[in-house]
Parts: structure tokens; C-alpha cells; sequence
């Protein structure tokens, strides 16, 4: 079998990648290891920078984001038992969009599809070969589906395969460097159909641990509570969950607990950063969590994904037309987003999560850094500039 471009992974960059590169003229083939079902469900982040919401909408892909999404102008600092808003339209002109990856992997599945798109479901890459740029490159993915082992030839390998793939690994180790930080905690996160009591995003400080307020749609609210690392859900029955919730988003004088309902998914994700360099070898080019990871609090890595495969298909492109250079600065120009993402998503990170290890010295540290955001229209203008995602120069 051969194609022009072998994506292995059918997240986020992988279909976004398929899809730009079928407008460009570029044929491409998805190799996905999990059922098509599987990756239409799976709960992870909900908010879109203003950018890739713009760039899905410029590929006809944004009919739905613009009709059920919803846009968001500001989020909330809770801390000290007070809400502190950040005016992002005020301080950026610029705004989010609330919705939710699972609904752009469906959108763009089912484009793909309509255009005739070849995604393979349940076909797992198991090896990437002779992807050295060295003339003699005869790039291959080798995959297994139905227990047949089968050969993907390609121009191009493109690794979309998120952070437990086998992209990152097929780069050599000798020229790679890879860069890490793990948290002392975790996230646990639940959907439940249970009406918003916000309108905006609260991102709570809270002696007893961070805590998020988000929202899938007018019915349905997306809860994170920080935990300790290690933390079975089965810990965590339902009624322990909206008590911790109602003490974390408590306002002193208010009613600010969310409004409850049936728990309809619960999950713990570990908080890491994580940055590869270079995300690219020869006909090997990864893209979104293949190369790099960031915590969630700075809702970044769904957009560092899309804003990765923006970049690759207008390199790929560029190519394919005779002109190499765009490649060749793929990895830099990528990488220089990557790091202000990951900067930022370690600040946000650091700012409001208790850590169990920090002295409180440090605690006073954290708690003044977040007055200071809340008082000053130019730390609040950084917050912000950096949360709605910084244009390109
Ligand atoms: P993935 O979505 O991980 O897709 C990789 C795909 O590759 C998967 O479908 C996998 O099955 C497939 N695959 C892996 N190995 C193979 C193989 N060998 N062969 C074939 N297929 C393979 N980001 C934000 O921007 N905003 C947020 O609000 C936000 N909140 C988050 C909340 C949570 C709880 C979590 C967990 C993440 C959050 N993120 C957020 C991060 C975001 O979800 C990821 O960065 C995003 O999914 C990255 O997309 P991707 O396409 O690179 O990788
Ligand atoms: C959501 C997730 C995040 O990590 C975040 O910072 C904001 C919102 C969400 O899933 O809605």
C-alpha cells in the first residue's frame, strides 16, 4: 500500500493534518489503533484558542463549533473565598472558544470520510523504517490490523500518536533531547449532566486543592479537582466529589456551589511537561502530545496540537512544490510556540495548585502572585494574552 503522507494517530492533529493536506492536493492515509468509537469519546479538553478556531473554520470545518460552541470572553480567579475576573476581550480583543475535542475528532472524522478520506481504525503502527535523509529514504510504517501485519510506504511519516506512541521513539537517541517535569499531583475530571452554575470558566485556588469549573454545554458541566498522585477514581465516590467541589469553589457570602447531577465519566490524568527537540529526523516529522506535553491548567495542548499540523501542511506543501525550506524550519518555528505554551502552562500550573511540598513561605508567595494578577491590568493582560494564544508574529 502507498500514499503521499503516513499519519500514524487519529486525535486532534492527525485528522486536522489529513484534512489540510486533502485541501492542499495531498493524499494521505490515517493509521489508528483504537476503534472509531473509542476516539469519538474520549474526554479531554474543551477549550480553542482563537487561532485554530479560525483556522478549523477557514477549512470548512467549523460549522458546528460556531453553532454549539460558545464563545468565551473572560474567565474567573477564585482564591481567598473572592472571584477576580479577567476580562480577555478587554485586555486582548481576543476571545476562546468552549468546545470540546471530542466534538472536533467527530467533525473531522466524519469530513474525512465524506471526502473519500482513508482512515483505518483498529490499525496499530508497530514500526516506522528508513526514515534517514540520507538519498536512499524508502519511508514505511508497518501496522497490524485484523492480526495481518501490512507495509504503509509513504513520502513522509508523520507521527501524531500522543504521548504513548511509537513516533517519538523511532527518532534516534543520539539526537534528541528531551526535557521533563512531573507534578506532585494530578487532575480528577468529571462530566455530568447537571446544569453550568457559571457562565464562565472558574479556576480556583483553594487551601484544600485546586479546583475548575468548565462546561460541555448548557446541560452538561466539566468538573477538575486536584489530587495526589496515584489516585484510584474508586477513592472518590460520588458524593465525596461534589462535597470537595462545593469547598473549593465556595465564596464567601454567595451560594457558589455547582449545581449537581448524574456523574456520566470519571478520570485521573497525571500533570506533566514534556518537550522533545527536534521534532523532527529526516521523513519523520511529529506533531501535538507525540513531541510535547503540557498540564492542562493553561488549556494549551489541543491548540499547540492543531497549531503544529497548521504549520506541517503548509510545509509539506511548500515541498511538494520544490521549495524545502518551510521543513527544514518546521522544528524551530514549531518548538518556539511549544516553549511559551509550556512556560505559560507551568505558571498556571504553579499559580494555582497547592503544592504538598512547597513551604509557607512559598504559599505566601502564591497567594500574593494571584492578588497581584487580580489588581494589576498588566499581569491580568499576560494572563490573558497568553490563555487566548498569542498571534503569530
Ligand atoms: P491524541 O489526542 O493523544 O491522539 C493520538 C492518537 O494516536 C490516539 O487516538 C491514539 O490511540 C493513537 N495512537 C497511539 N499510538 C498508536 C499506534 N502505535 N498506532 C496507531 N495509532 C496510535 N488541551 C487543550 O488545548 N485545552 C484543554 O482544555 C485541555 N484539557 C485537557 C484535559 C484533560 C483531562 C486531558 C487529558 C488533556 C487536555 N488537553 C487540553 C490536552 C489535549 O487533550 C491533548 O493535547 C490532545 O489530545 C493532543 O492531540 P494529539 O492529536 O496530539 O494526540
Ligand atoms: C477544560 C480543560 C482544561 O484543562 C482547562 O484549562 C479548561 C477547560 C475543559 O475540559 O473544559
Amino acid at each position: 500500500m502507498r500514499t503521499t503522507v503516513g499519519i500514524i494517530g487519529a486525535g486532534p492533529a492527525g485528522l486536522f493534518l489529513s484534512h489540510l493536506l486533502h485541501l492542499r492536493g495531498i493524499d494521505s492515509v490515517v493509521l489508528e489503533r483504537r476503534d472509531r468509537g473509542h476516539c469519538e469519546a474520549r474526554q479531554r479538553a474543551g477549550v480553542v484558542e482563537h487561532g485554530p478556531a479560525a483556522a478549523l473554520r477557514a477549512a470548512g470545518v467549523g460549522d458546528r463549533l460556531d453553532r454549539e460552541g460558545s464563545v468565551h470572553e473572560g474567565i474567573e480567579l477564585r482564591f481567598g473565598g473572592r472571584g477576580h475576573r479577567i476580562d480577555f476581550r478587554a485586555l486582548t480583543g481576543r476571545d476562546v472558544v468552549l468546545y470540546a475535542q471530542t466534538e472536533i475528532v467527530k467533525d473531522l472524522i466524519a469530513r474525512r470520510l465524506a471526502d473519500g478520506g482513508d482512515l483505518r481504525f483498529e490499525a496499530e503502527a508497530t514500526a516506522i523504517e528508513d526514515v534517514a535523509e540520507d538519498g536512499a529514504a524508502r519511508p514505511r510504517i508497518r501496522f497490524t490490523r485484523g492480526g495481518r501485519e501490512e507495509v504503509l510506504d509513504c513520502e513522509h511519516v508523520v507521527a501524531c500518536d500522543g504521548f504513548h506512541g511509537i513516533g517519538r521513539a523511532a527518532l534516534p537517541a543520539d539526537r534528541v533531547r528531551t526535557f521533563a517535569k512531573t507534578y506532585p499531583f494530578s487532575w480528577l475530571g468529571i462530566l455530568a449532566d447537571a446544569a453550568p452554575a457559571c457562565e464562565e470558566l472558574v479556576y480556583a485556588r483553594h487551601e484544600r486543592g485546586f479546583a475548575l469549573y468548565s462546561m460541555r454545554s448548557a446541560e452538561v458541566s466539566r468538573l477538575y479537582l486536584q489530587v495526589p498522585n496515584g489516585t484510584d477514581p474508586a477513592e472518590w465516590p460520588h458524593e465525596r466529589i461534589w462535597a470537595e467541589l462545593d469547598a473549593r469553589l465556595a465564596v464567601d457570602g454567595a451560594d457558589a456551589r455547582p449545581n449537581r447531577g448524574p456523574i456520566t465519566d470519571v478520570g485521573v490524568t497525571p500533570m506533566r511537561s514534556f518537550v522533545t527537540e527536534p521534532m523532527r529526523h529526516g521523513r519523520l516529522l511529529l506533531a501535538g502530545d507525540a513531541a510535547h506535553i503540557v498540564p492542562p491548567t493553561g488549556a494549551k495542548g489541543l491548540n499547540l496540537a492543531l497549531h503544529d499540523v497548521i504549520l506541517l501542511s503548509e510545509a509539506l506543501h511548500a515541498w511538494h512544490g520544490g521549495d524545502p525550506g518551510p521543513l527544514d524550519r518546521y522544528s524551530e518555528t514549531a518548538l518556539r510556540r511549544v516553549w511559551r505554551a509550556e512556560h505559560f502552562s507551568y505558571w498556571m500550573t504553579t499559580l494555582l495548585h497547592p503544592d504538598p511540598e512547597a513551604s509557607p513561605f512559598e504559599d505566601r508567595l502564591q497567594l500574593s502572585h494571584l492578588e497581584h494578577i487580580a489588581a494589576s491590568r498588566a499581569a491580568a493582560g499576560s494572563l490573558a494574552e497568553n490563555y487566548t494564544g498569542i498571534p503569530e508574529p
